[in-house]
């Protein structure tokens, strides 16, 4: 989401005549867009800080003004103490106040004009008009895949988790919205769409007729978009799966058989710890039935190893639930404390040691799922679609439905475009392919030599 948010700030700033630079050196404004959700991410901010303070430093030794900003969750978490931390930040701004960058910006010029030791703009309240309802149109180049923010901020408050606090409440963006963005950007040349939220199919957008529309029905509208291929989305919560959204999966061909679900544990003890509200075998049940609608549906997760109280058998939970899933993807994590999180203050924190040991584990055994999903695609077929230019000539990279990144020799073909792909190697991040021609049977014997060559 920082990707589509950082995207929309330099689209709110272009009127200004600012327009995305190579890097901070010779930028007159430089916006840090942070997260917060682990103490590494939030830490690496002031660290980049202090590099910005040089480049500020030396561009001022030269005449030229450097206005920095910092956006986003860590901006939103510390507030005034980023300021006062770090003086020379111009503004301060939240996920949800970015559509006034312009009015910001001119306050931090007018304020180092005066020459007066100012504080800082700070602009991290949740307002009650929505920012997308000033946002402008996008309309950078955003190739073939674009992301889509539909749905923000979290009720859920996980006992771990910062967006609640940093993303603010849930909403929803209004159908009409969200259509009018996807056609404009599948305009523009987009083939595929990934729907943004951090909870995202707790979506319940308000079509013109004012009814609560779940993510199943947007689905179901956005595909009948001539030209959108493929539409993704990212992240779902387990307990906001609902019937309608298990059906498109089965009904609609544009949405990919490729689903995020998190369940970060598989202890029924820790995911009460974690207030998660569903407990493991509700979540199998759930993979179960989006399988039985859509079978070729394969699953991606993130996981917290080292929660507060976890004990070696809430972990083995864990890896067991791994195993009954099989996954094709999946992130991991140590637990890390969150200020201000009812988790930060729980007994029986992990040691570090033992979170490294458990991560390991549940990392090589993540491994061995994903090397076997990813050899699974050898002697296959799947639809492919192109993304970029490959090195060599007549070389193009695209992905599987399942987001594998696919290398084809297709001098023919162009990016944006589609085409059945026979997968020959596989690689630990790629696989590699030749188009299967129109009319060409399965099992044909030129492709089986090229498989045992
Ligand atoms: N510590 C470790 N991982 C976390 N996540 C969220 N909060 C924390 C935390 N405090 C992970 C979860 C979530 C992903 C986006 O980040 O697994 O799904
Ligand atoms: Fe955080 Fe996701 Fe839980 Fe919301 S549902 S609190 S975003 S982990």
């Amino acid at each position: 989401m920082n990707v589509y948010d950082s995207a929309r700030m330099a689209e709110v700033l272009a009127p200004l005549g600012y327009a995305p630079g190579d890097g901070p050196e010779d930028a007159d404004m430089v916006i840090l867009n942070t997260c917060h959700i682990r103490e590494k991410a939030s830490d690496k901010v002031y660290s980049e800080l202090g590099r910005l303070r040089d480049i500020k430093d030396q561009r001022a030794a030269e005449g030229q003004q450097t206005v920095i900003a910092v956006a986003g969750c860590v901006a939103q978490a510390e507030g005034e103490e980023m300021l006062r931390r770090a003086p020379y930040v111009d503004i301060v701004l939240g996920p949800q106040t970015y559509h006034r960058l312009p009015e910001m910006v001119a306050r931090a010029h007018r304020a180092s004009q005066s020459g007066m030791r100012h504080s800082g703009v700070l602009e991290t309240d949740f307002p009650l008009e929505s920012k997308f309802d000033h946002l402008p149109l996008q309309r950078q180049e955003n190739g073939v895949s674009a992301f889509l923010s539909i749905q923000e901020g979290c009720d859920k408050f996980c006992t771990f988790c910062v967006v609640p606090y940093t993303r603010g409440a849930e909403f929803s963006r209004p159908v009409a919205q969200v259509v009018q963005e996807a056609e404009a950007l599948v305009a523009g040349g987009v083939r595929e769409l990934t729907l943004l939220g951090q909870n995202v199919n707790a979506y319940h957008g308000t079509d013109t007729a004012g009814r609560e529309t779940g993510l199943g029905s947007l689905a179901r509208r956005l595909s009948e978009i001539d030209g959108l291929m493929r539409i993704r989305y990212t992240t779902s919560h387990p307990r906001d799966v609902d019937e309608d959204l298990i059906a498109a999966h089965g009904e609609v061909p544009a949405l990919m058989p490729y689903l995020h679900l998190p369940v970060q544990s598989g202890s029924d003890r820790i995911l009460e710890a974690m207030n998660r509200g569903h407990d493991a075998e509700s979540y199998l049940r759930t993979i179960e039935r989006l399988r039985s609608a859509r079978p070729d549906l394969a699953f991606s997760c993130d996981f917290i190893v080292g929660f507060p109280g976890e004990s070696d058998s809430d972990f083995e939970a864990t890896l067991d639930l791994i195993r009954t899933v099989e996954y094709a993807q999946a992130y991991s994590f140590k637990y890390s404390s969150r200020p201000g999180t009812p988790a930060a203050g729980m007994p029986r924190q992990v040691p570090e040691e033992v979170k490294d040991e458990r991560l390991a584990r549940l990392q090589a055994l993540l491994m061995e799922q994903m090397t076997t999903f990813n050899e699974a695609s050898r002697g296959t077929t799947c639809e492919v679609l192109f993304e970029r230019t490959g090195r060599h000539e007549g070389q193009l990279v695209g992905r599987s439905p399942y987001n594998q990144a696919v290398h084809v020799e297709a001098p023919a073909h162009a990016v944006g475009d589609m085409a059945t792909v026979f997968i020959e190697t596989c690689k630990p991040h790629s696989l590699a392919g030749c188009l299967r021609e129109e009319g060409q049977p399965k099992g044909d014997p030129r492709e089986e030599e090229r498989l045992s060559a």
